[in-house]
């Protein structure tokens, strides 16, 4: 971020390109605070694609008819965008998936199966998503590998100390998120990256919750692998990113197998294109590829650093507010934080918030968020969360606090009732 003050987002200009947040839901207006589940795309981003897919659309890759190669090169530009928005070196190093999931098990099943043995470990961080939890057990489980985890506070906070100790030489990977997608924090990656490699460690980051509100450089955090979806990122489902080190990706087996990942074929051997063909089996996710590079363009022209300092103004905000009602616990108290805002209510399971809020126009999430370790962690069973982007204002988070407090007059009255029905 620069030294000078930032101009501040025109929100009310910005909430035009989408229409949902003006379209009445319930019969109220639409407070969508859940874009840490998947963003919403501006009407650039939904008008890119379809004119692709009125005028433009046809395979990439394959033959030499104009439509196609313009096609490809639409396909490719959204690549270069891509390697751009990660200050990537080279777009040979961008490989297009269905989102941070898939990007992931990639990563352990190709990757992984071809460099983890029998008794080596896995290193973890205690606030992972199951997407990068399940694709390294199940990839211990083939090879007899053991899973290790890194601690973290009761803030939510890693607990480096504990780091150095758990780089044991057993150690061949760390897996670890770039921001938690519950509690908002933003993991130190510089310095983690650093420490596993001073032990020859290889670290996947997940990067879903991240790059809607950091600018990342994949080059100055030297990581390994790093991991994201199009739809956190304002847009669309079905398109994901996995960036990865030359000498890595170049001897990395390919994990599926097909037409456009291929030199040559005959019955007796086939041969594979180079990084990034041979991890992109079959017809890529055209449109939604060229819909990204829409979303990375329109992000841009407002600014990362803009949206981020309006983010955490509304964070700052919301955490005010949300700290003034009786019997609200926010779960994640890092310093730092994104912009995300996990709370519990005294005696009122979150899926009753959650449902409750909803019939007052104020979308959130509730649950455990694909972490279930993590409410282990703070043994709790769910959470609700709310989440900010930068089409989100004040009168959002108004609209959050009050609901929440409605939720407490209902309970209020509901829960001495079940007592009295229960005595
Ligand atoms: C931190 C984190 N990692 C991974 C994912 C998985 O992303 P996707 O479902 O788009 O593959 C999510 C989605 O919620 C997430 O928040």
């Amino acid at each position: 971020m620069s030294g000078h003050a930032l101009a501040p987002l025109d929100v009310a200009l910005i909430r035009r390109d989408f229409p949902l947040l003006y379209t009445p839901f319930h019969g109220k207006p639409m407070h969508y605070l859940d874009s840490a589940v998947s963003g919403q795309m501006p009407n650039a981003v939904i008008e890119r694609m379809a004119h692709y897919q009125r005028f433009e659309h046809t395979n990439v890759h394959r033959g030499v008819s104009t439509l196609s190669q313009e096609a490809t090169d639409r396909f490719e530009e959204a690549r270069e965008k891509v390697r751009a928005f990660l200050n990537a070196p080279s777009v040979k190093q961008i490989i297009w998936t269905r989102g941070t999931t898939e990007s992931l098990n990639l990563v352990a099943q190709s990757w992984g199966r071809a460099n983890i043995t029998k008794g080596d470990e896995i290193l973890l961080s205690a606030m992972e998503h199951h997407s990068n939890i399940v694709p390294w057990q199940m990839l211990a489980a083939e090879k007899d590998a053991s899973i290790k985890v890194i601690p973290m506070d009761d803030r939510g906070v890693l607990e480096m100390d504990a780091l150095d100790a758990l780089l044991t030489p057993r150690v061949k990977v760390l897996g670890i998120t770039h921001v938690s997608n519950v509690l908002g924090t933003v993991n130190p990656l510089k310095e983690i990256i650093a420490a596993a490699h001073a032990k020859g460690v290889v670290v996947v980051v997940d990067g879903a919750q991240a790059v809607p509100h950091i600018a990342v450089d994949v080059m100055d955090l030297d990581a390994d692998f790093y991991a994201f979806s199009g739809h956190k990122l304002s847009g669309p489902t079905g398109i994901g990113v996995l960036y990865g080190k030359k000498g890595l990706l170049e001897k990395m087996p390919p994990w599926q197998g097909g037409g456009s990942m291929i030199l040559s074929v005959s019955w007796e051997k086939t041969t594979f294109m180079g990084p990034p063909g041979k991890f992109e089996a079959g017809t890529p996710p055209i449109a939604e590829a060229i819909g990204l590079g829409a979303a990375i363009d329109y992000l841009n022209a407002i600014g990362l650093d803009r949206i981020a300092a309006h983010e955490h103004t509304l964070l700052e905000y919301a955490t005010k507010e949300l700290n003034k009602i009786d019997g609200l616990r926010i779960i994640g108290t890092a310093p730092g934080k994104a912009s995300v805002l996990s709370f519990v209510l005294d005696g009122i399971h979150p899926h009753d918030v959650g449902s409750i809020l909803d019939h007052e126009g104020v979308v959130v999430r509730a649950g455990h968020h694909c972490a279930q370790p993590v409410m282990k962690r703070f043994r709790i069973p769910a959470t609700t969360r709310a989440s900010f982007a930068y089409f989100n204002d004040l009168e959002d988070v108004d609209a959050l606090a009050a609901a929440i407090r409605q939720v407490k007059e209902i309970f209020g009255s509901d829960s001495a009732h079940s007592a009295e029905e229960q005595a």
